[in-house]
């Protein structure tokens, strides 16, 4: 049995007095909630603050990004070692929006998956195609061509120990969600494609996220798919009554 995950990507947003007031917020509400993992994922500058109010909570701690080196003259990067010295269990990697704006390749998300592994922090890795590549029958060979590069050369080990998140980059702030039946077509050929690359046994328990516009009133169809495990939310994760909605609308 995989356990639903539900992760709040806050993307650039909250200075460290507001994601303070949010994460209490979220705390309060879902401090007994154990039916699925929850993950905050606050801006590097409240990581450490926010982590203070969890610690103490079955809420966990992420990042939005990580460097590939464990330390070094790499000006504006944070290391998995700092990451885990604010407190974070999970990191995202290879968001879209990392790909668009900063250049990230699957070459470059494969070099943080690892070193994220080896800080000891879990990926959440994000692949998904364009509106173009979408309108072009181009899906699955995108997906299939970040999943190849991204995850190149990676032991059964390190397989076993990653997230997926599924994000039709279309889809994402956009209001537009792919329909749960879009979705899972593309969650059962990334489960598909591990089971051949990697093994059934960790295909089984891959958990792979949707994300693109989740919200209160659309989690329950998705999550009703047989390949959906949780959703990677961003605008919807702001605001404690939606975050908390969609978590438990997801069980
Ligand atoms: P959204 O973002 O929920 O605002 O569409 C999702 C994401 O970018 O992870």
């Amino acid at each position: 049995m995989r356990k639903p995950l539900i992760a709040g990507n806050w993307k650039m947003y909250k200075t460290i007095s507001e994601a303070i007031i949010l994460a209490n917020g979220i705390k309060r509400e879902m401090v007994d909630f154990t039916s699925s993992d929850i993950v905050l994922c606050p801006p590097f500058t409240a990581l450490n603050s926010v982590y203070e109010i969890i610690m103490d909570t079955p809420i966990k701690l992420g990042a939005q990004d990580i460097a590939w080196e464990k330390e070094g003259a790499f000006t504006g990067e944070v290391s998995s070692v700092m990451l885990k010295d604010c407190g974070c269990e999970f990191v995202i990697i290879g968001h879209s929006e990392r790909r668009k704006y900063f250049g990230e390749t699957d070459e470059i998300v494969n070099k943080k998956i690892r070193a994220a592994l080896s800080g000891s922090l879990i990926p959440i890795v994000c692949i998904g195609e364009s509106l173009k590549e979408r309108e072009s029958n181009l899906t699955i060979e995108v997906v299939k061509k970040q999943l190849k590069g991204g995850l190149r050369e990676l032991t059964d080990e390190q397989i076993s120990k990653i997230i997926i998140a599924y994000e039709p980059v279309w889809a994402i702030g956009t209001g537009k969600t792919a329909t749960p039946l879009q979705a899972e077509e593309v969650h059962c050929f990334i489960r598909k494609w591990i089971e051949e690359v990697f093994s059934s046994k960790i295909a089984e328990n891959l958990r792979i996220l949707y994300g693109g516009s989740v919200k209160p009133s659309n989690i329950k169809e998705l999550m009703v798919q047989d390949d959906i495990d949780g959703a990677l939310v961003g605008g919807a994760s702001l605001k404690v009554e939606s975050f908390a909605e969609i978590v438990k609308n997801a069980v």
